[in-house]
Parts: structure tokens; C-alpha cells; sequence
């Protein structure tokens, strides 16, 4: 396989990139990141030399440059993650997830066709979506299956599922192979200090106040990193072409009680009074259009492509954790914008990689 994977700088992308190239040696792994606020190559440090491994800095929406990419590496497989990811984010500038998510989908989704059309066989475009598209759930029942209808009510969420549609309109109209994956609430190591668990981590470190939007009572459902990864690998492997997956932890919570735990669990190894974290925690303004439960039923991908998630919530959490305790200077680095002069460090400098922006 040749494997171009999008977005491989973000949190589930480095993961998912680190995986394929030490899983799979003797395929290429070329990995498309603009370097967005988002983007860390620090989250690659270790495998940045790997033999079969290429970082290109530029942008998804950048069609000669994508043609390039397809022409050089000869790709087979597409690993699409790239995105705009924040919902908050979202409910301000809404125009930049259309351009990324729907406009930069449908350029890459374009050219794989031009090159692929002749000999599909072989091939696959991998669009990697969320849960967020089918809504809202009420409180305590209902699940997401892969036929619930879809209900986006973010400006985030309506974007992923437009790109969605436009993936199965590539597959129903061209014949193009492809699957997606909708996955829940993802959480571990390099995770960007905006989303609810990396930042009530960073927040009680530090002694910030931890806002919770609302009362704190809405539900998401969590998945460790890694889990998803594999699920990832499982259905590029196993998945059925034009198919869907779901991909869950069956781990719901209550944001309340996950900084209740979150605060705990650090109370504890920080050697602080019982308690103490809690009382950080600030009830704030609710997020506009804030979806009260998502929640994942993932009996497809676990009965038909014998796919488990290995943590659980409880395990995963710790590993969590003691990944940010341990890895301060990563947060440091993010937090103080000192990460963007990695790229330069690394990569402007006559090294092999594009740049295009
Ligand atoms: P992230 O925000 O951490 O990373 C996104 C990456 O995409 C960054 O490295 C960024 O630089 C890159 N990027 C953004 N715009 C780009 C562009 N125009 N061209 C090239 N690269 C660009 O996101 P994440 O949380 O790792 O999510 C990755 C994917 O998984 C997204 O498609 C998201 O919708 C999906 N997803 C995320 C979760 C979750 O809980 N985080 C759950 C389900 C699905
Ligand atoms: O469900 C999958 C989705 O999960 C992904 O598609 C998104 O890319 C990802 O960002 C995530 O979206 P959420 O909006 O659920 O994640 P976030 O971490 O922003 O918020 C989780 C919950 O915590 C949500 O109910 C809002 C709440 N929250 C969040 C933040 C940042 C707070 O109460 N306080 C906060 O400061």
C-alpha cells in the first residue's frame, strides 16, 4: 500500500500515522498536514526518519498539489482526517470547517478519482467522520446504529456530514471504493488542550478554573486513542467497500463526572488534599446548540469485522493522565505556541517536504 494519510499532524492523525508506519514497513506512508493551530510535529518525533515514511506540509484544498502527491507516491489508499475538529471553534468562524471539511473532501475525493478511475481495483478512500453527524440522543436511551438518520446541528458536525454524503456520492456515482467511520468522543496522549479532557488536565495543573458549559450534564461517549486507531486499521483491512462503520467505547459519561474523576485521580498523584481540584471547577455559559447525548452502538464493526476497544474508560483515563503529567513541556510547548518553530527546525531547511502555504 501506498497510503496517503490527511491531517497526520492532529491528535488522531499522529497516532494513526505512528501506527501504520511501524505496522506496516513495506508500505509508504505519506502524511498531508497544513500545520493548522492544530498540527504538531512533535507528535512524530520518533518515526520522522523512518524509511518509509514522508511528511508534506499543504493543504487538502490544494488540488495541483494533491495531484502531485497521487502521480509521485503512486497512492493506493487514502486516510482522510484531515479537518477542522472543534466544535466550540466552529460556532465562531463557521466558513473555514465548509472550506477544510466539504471543499477540501471533495478536492481529494477529485483527483483520486482522475487517478484511480481506470482500475478501482485495489484501491480505497477511507473518510474518517463522527458521531456528531447523527445528532442528538435523548438522556438516558437510544443509540447511534450506522441507519440513524442524519441530524447535524453544528456548523462542525453539518459540515462532516456533508463530506459524508459527498464520499457515498463518489462511491454510488463513480464506483469509486470507499468506506467511513463515525466514531465517538476520542481521548490519550497528544491531544490538543482545547478539547474537555486535555484541558481540565491542563487546568488543574496549573490551578485554573474548569469550566463546565451549562450544569455539566451532557453525555458523550469515550474511546481511548488507540482503540481507535485499530478500528482504523481493521476497517482499511476488512471493511466492506461503500460500508459504514460505528466505532464507540460504550463508555458514557456525564462531563461532570468526568472532571469530578479527572480532578480525583490528580488530587491523588499530585499529592494534593483530597477534593482541592473540584473546587476549580466554574459552571459557564452553555455552548450554543450544545447536544445533550451522544452515545454508540458498535455491534457492526465488532460483529462483522471482530473489532473490541482494549480500554476501558477507567484504564484509559490513567494512561491519559500520567501521559500529560509526564509530558509537561509538550503542553508547554503547545500552550505557548512554541510548537510552530518545530516545522522550521525540522523541515524548512532542504529537508525532503513541500510547503504550500
Ligand atoms: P485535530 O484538530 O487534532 O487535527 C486535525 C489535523 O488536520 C491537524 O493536524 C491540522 O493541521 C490538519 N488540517 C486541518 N486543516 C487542514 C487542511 N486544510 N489541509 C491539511 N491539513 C489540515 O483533529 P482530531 O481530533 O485528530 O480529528 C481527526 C479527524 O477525526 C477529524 O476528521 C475529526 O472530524 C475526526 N473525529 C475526531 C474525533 C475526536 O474525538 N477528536 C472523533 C471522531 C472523529
Ligand atoms: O463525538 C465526536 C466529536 O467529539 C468529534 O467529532 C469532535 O472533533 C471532538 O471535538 C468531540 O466533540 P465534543 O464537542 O463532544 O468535544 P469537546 O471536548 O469540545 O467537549 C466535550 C463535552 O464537554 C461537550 O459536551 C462540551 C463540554 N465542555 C467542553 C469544553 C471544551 C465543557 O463543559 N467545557 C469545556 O471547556
Amino acid at each position: 500500500m501506498n497510503i496517503l494519510i490527511t491531517g497526520g499532524a492532529g491528535f488522531i492523525g499522529s497516532h494513526t500515522v505512528r501506527h501504520f508506519v511501524d505496522r506496516y514497513p513495506d508500505s509508504h506512508i505519506v502524511n498531508l498536514d497544513v500545520l493548522t493551530y492544530a498540527g504538531n510535529l512533535q507528535n512524530l518525533k520518533d518515526i520522522e526518519n523512518a524509511p518509509n515514511y514522508t511528511f508534506i506540509r499543504g493543504n487538502i484544498r490544494d488540488e495541483a498539489l494533491i495531484k502531485d502527491i497521487f502521480k509521485e507516491y503512486q497512492i493506493t489508499h487514502v486516510i482522510h482526517l484531515a479537518a477542522e475538529s472543534h466544535v466550540d471553534r466552529s460556532i465562531g468562524d463557521p466558513m473555514l470547517f465548509l472550506y477544510t471539511n466539504i471543499i477540501g473532501t471533495a478536492v481529494l475525493l477529485q483527483v483520486a478519482k482522475k487517478y484511480w478511475e481506470n482500475d478501482y481495483s485495489g484501491k480505497l478512500f477511507y473518510h474518517v467522520s463522527t458521531d456528531e453527524v447523527y445528532g442528538s440522543l435523548g438522556q438516558d436511551s437510544g443509540l447511534f446504529t450506522e441507519v440513524t438518520p442524519y441530524d447535524p446541528r453544528s456548523p462542525y458536525s453539518a459540515s462532516k456530514a456533508s463530506s459524508d454524503h459527498l464520499v457515498r456520492a463518489y462511491h454510488h456515482t463513480y464506483g469509486m471504493p470507499v468506506v467511513i467511520s463515525n466514531c465517538s468522543n476520542n481521548y490519550g496522549p497528544y491531544q490538543f488542550p482545547e478539547k474537555l479532557i486535555p484541558l481540565m488536565i491542563h487546568n488543574i495543573l496549573h490551578k485554573k478554573e474548569l469550566p463546565v458549559y451549562g450544569k455539566g450534564e451532557n453525555v458523550r461517549d469515550w474511546l481511548y486513542v488507540e482503540d481507535h486507531v485499530r478500528a482504523i486499521d481493521t476497517v482499511l483491512q476488512k471493511g466492506l467497500s461503500g460500508q459504514t462503520y460505528n466505532i464507540g467505547g460504550h463508555n458514557e459519561w456525564k462531563n461532570l463526572d468526568i472532571v469530578h474523576l479527572v480532578c480525583d485521580i490528580m488530587d491523588s498523584k499530585l499529592g494534593r488534599k483530597a477534593g482541592e481540584s473540584r473546587n476549580l471547577i466554574a459552571f459557564v455559559q452553555d455552548r450554543p446548540g450544545h447536544d445533550l447525548r451522544y452515545a454508540i452502538d458498535a455491534s457492526k464493526i465488532e460483529n462483522e469485522l471482530k473489532w473490541t476497544p482494549e480500554s476501558t474508560f477507567e484504564t484509559g483515563i490513567v494512561k491519559t493522565i500520567d501521559w500529560y503529567l509526564d509530558n509537561q513541556e509538550w503542553l508547554k510547548a503547545v500552550t505557548s505556541g512554541v510548537y510552530k518553530t518545530y516545522y522550521d527546525r525540522q523541515y524548512n531547511t532542504g529537508r525532503k517536504g513541500k510547503l504550500t502555504e
